[in-house]
């Protein structure tokens, strides 16, 4: 039998090694994230504070442009490329009277750096109408004066005209869902409700004509 008082093995001996083995899992585990945080750094690369040149497709044309990495969206759609449709009243993600597309969903211009929406489809209420026609959403904020001082009205047309988009049949509450974030200083809500509830009404009867009939009306 054996003297298990002479063996070598002792409880306290396990926990020692145990306790050894486990601190140099850490040291390493540790050792090999930082080799890879460092890699990636690495092969970040890194960008300003000075100017560089950016390409954006803005309304289906692609326009170059040099701005500081620090320029938001907004102030490079409006102040470098003159596209001043798109309002910056509270310039702090608040208000969304700067509300413009980015891959055809609605986002706030003023939040979004400029550098960040390369790559992106971006579209602005400048491309909404065709020439001189307007959208139909912009035309029927006209019919049924849904605007005041005018200041919130580009983002609220491209609220409403996403959700148009998205949802082609939508009832009230959609609506002032769809437009929840939009502050409008003026109170002109009701009628940017009717307007846009008006232009959901008129697509779905002028696509019931077509079903009707067989062709377009
Ligand atoms: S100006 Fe962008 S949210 Fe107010
Ligand atoms: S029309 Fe003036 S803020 Fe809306």
């Amino acid at each position: 039998m054996t003297d298990v008082s002479k063996t070598t093995f002792s409880r306290r001996g396990f926990l020692k090694g145990a306790g050894v083995t486990a601190a140099t899992t850490v040291i390493e585990s540790a050792n090999a994230l930082a080799r890879e945080t460092k890699s990636a750094l690495q092969q970040e690369r890194a960008v300003g504070p000075d100017a560089l040149p950016v390409k954006l497709h803005i309304n289906g044309q692609e326009h170059s442009v040099t701005i500081e990495p620090r320029y938001t969206l907004a102030e490079t759609l409006r102040d470098n490329l003159g596209l001043t449709g798109t309002k910056v009243v509270c310039d702090r993600g608040s208000c969304s009277a700067c509300t413009v597309w980015i891959d055809d969903t609605p986002a706030l211009a003023c939040m979004t750096l400029a550098i960040d929406a390369v790559g992106r489809k971006i579209t602005t209420i400048e491309g909404l109408s065709h020439g001189d026609t307007m959208h139909e959403v912009q035309a029927a904020f006209v019919k049924h004066d849904a605007m005041q001082c005018g200041f919130c009205t580009p983002g609220m047309v491209m609220s409403c005209a996403a959700l148009l988009k998205r949802n082609p049949n939508p009832s009230l509450d959609d609506v002032k869902q769809a437009v929840s974030g939009n502050l409008c200083r003026c109170g002109t809500y009701p009628k940017i409700f009717e307007a846009t509830l008006n232009v959901a009404q008129q697509r779905n009867s002028a696509a019931s004509l077509v079903t009707l009939t067989g062709r377009e009306a």
